[in-house]
């Protein structure tokens, strides 16, 4: 979906994969590449959101859409991002991002994953003040230079559906504010032996200079939890297959303490659906409560040596909670497979 010569240039980051991008399969984590994809679209939006005169700002992370994991990555390849602003609402841009792996020595590349993400611009004065966002001009066939515009009145109209869409399906969205309590079950493959937490001190390299964190930070601390909960369920090596939307409320601030728990919701034959959630601890800077900052359900496939999808044992549920979170996570299960069947991804490109 390019856009017109002179409209908003697209981006482009490639970095190698590390070993410490991977787990000790050599796959790359899913949260490896959410985070390159959120500096992606934090750039190319804040470079946007200042492309006129006026209050500088920084553009936060709002909302990252339902993404799958279309194919692994492994250590070696080259990930290549790249992003570019597909709508502009009065005070947020979305913006779309593809990547893909390159073998450098074959030459062969294959798309790993597509993203939309929503920004939204904060003035540097006030981290508070949301500022409006310069917009794409509506489509015409002029094209003036340097005005941003859209390609086509097809995809300006696209590009509004989306915004409905997604603004109505926020409202709808309700926030869980249940807890993951502790637990002394050692029953195998029941949701209490696998849940797991992980707690982290906010620091100035998770941070933006303007103190709160990345949102890319968070949603690869996200992915690590889940990642400990499916591996110590099914003892195998385990890849993110998929996330389902998240929307970010609040600001997390640098010195918070942040503690991200998660618990196993449901299994079908192969795959293992994880809820996460993200609860700060604003203690240093203020004496407020704890609050629920973030929450996310991830997907996890179990893989052979041969990078195969394996069969999940079945997780045992116990109490009406756990019955009721399998049920509805069967729910989300079954639509989202419907979803794929409906419009398979492209495994490979170029
Ligand atoms: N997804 C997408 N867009 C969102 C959004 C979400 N979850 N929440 C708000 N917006 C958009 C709104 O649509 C609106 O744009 P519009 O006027 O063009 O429709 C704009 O943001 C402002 O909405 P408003 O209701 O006035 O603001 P808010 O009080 O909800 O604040 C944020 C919005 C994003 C500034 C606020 O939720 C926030 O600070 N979130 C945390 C950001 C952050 O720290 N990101 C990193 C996370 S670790």
């Amino acid at each position: 979906m390019a856009l017109r010569k002179g409209l908003a240039a697209a981006l482009q980051i490639s970095r190698i994969m590390r070993p410490d991008d991977a787990n000790i399969a050599g796959n790359v984590h899913g949260g490896t590449v959410l985070k390159m994809i959120e500096e992606a679209g934090a750039i190319i939006s804040t470079r946007h959101c200042n492309s006129t005169p006026g209050e500088r700002c920084i553009a936060a992370l709002a909302r990252v859409e339902r993404t799958d994991f279309v194919s692994p990555m492994s250590i070696g390849e080259v990930a290549h991002v790249s992003a570019e602003i597909t709508y502009t609402s009065k005070h947020s841009v979305e913006v779309q991002v593809n990547v893909l792996a390159e073998n450098i020595i074959t030459g062969g590349k294959k798309l790993t994953n597509r993203a939309t993400l929503w920004y939204v611009p904060l003035s540097l004065q006030n981290v508070d003040k949301i500022l409006e966002v310069p917009p794409f001009q509506a489509f015409s066939t002029l094209v003036l230079e340097g005005l941003r515009q859209y390609e086509s009145q097809e995809q300006e109209n696209e590009g509004r559906k989306r915004y409905e869409a997604q603004k109505l399906e926020r409202l709808e969205t309700k926030q869980r504010n249940d807890v993951i309590l502790p637990t002394v079950n050692t029953e195998p493959y029941t949701v209490g032996i696998s849940q797991s937490s992980l707690i982290h001190l906010v620091g100035p390299s998770d941070c933006t200079l303007q103190g709160f964190v990345h949102g890319g930070v968070t949603m690869k601390l996200m992915d690590e939890v889940a990642g400990i909960v499916a591996a110590r369920h099914c003892k195998t090596n385990i890849v993110t297959a998929s996330v389902d939307a998240i929307n970010f409320h609040r600001k997390i601030q640098k010195g918070c303490v942040i503690t991200v728990s998660g618990r196993l919701t449901f299994t079908s034959n192969k795959s293992m659906e994880i809820e996460v959630f993200v609860d700060v601890d604003p203690f240093v800077d203020d004496p407020q409560a704890r609050y629920r900052a973030v929450s996310a359900f991830f997907t996890f496939v179990s893989l052979s040596k041969e990078g195969k999808p394996l069969p999940v044992p079945q997780v045992v549920v116990k109490t009406e909670e756990e019955k009721k979170r399998f049920e509805e996570g069967k729910g989300r299960y079954l639509q989202s497979k419907t979803r794929r069947q409906a419009a398979p991804h492209p495994l490979t490109q170029q």
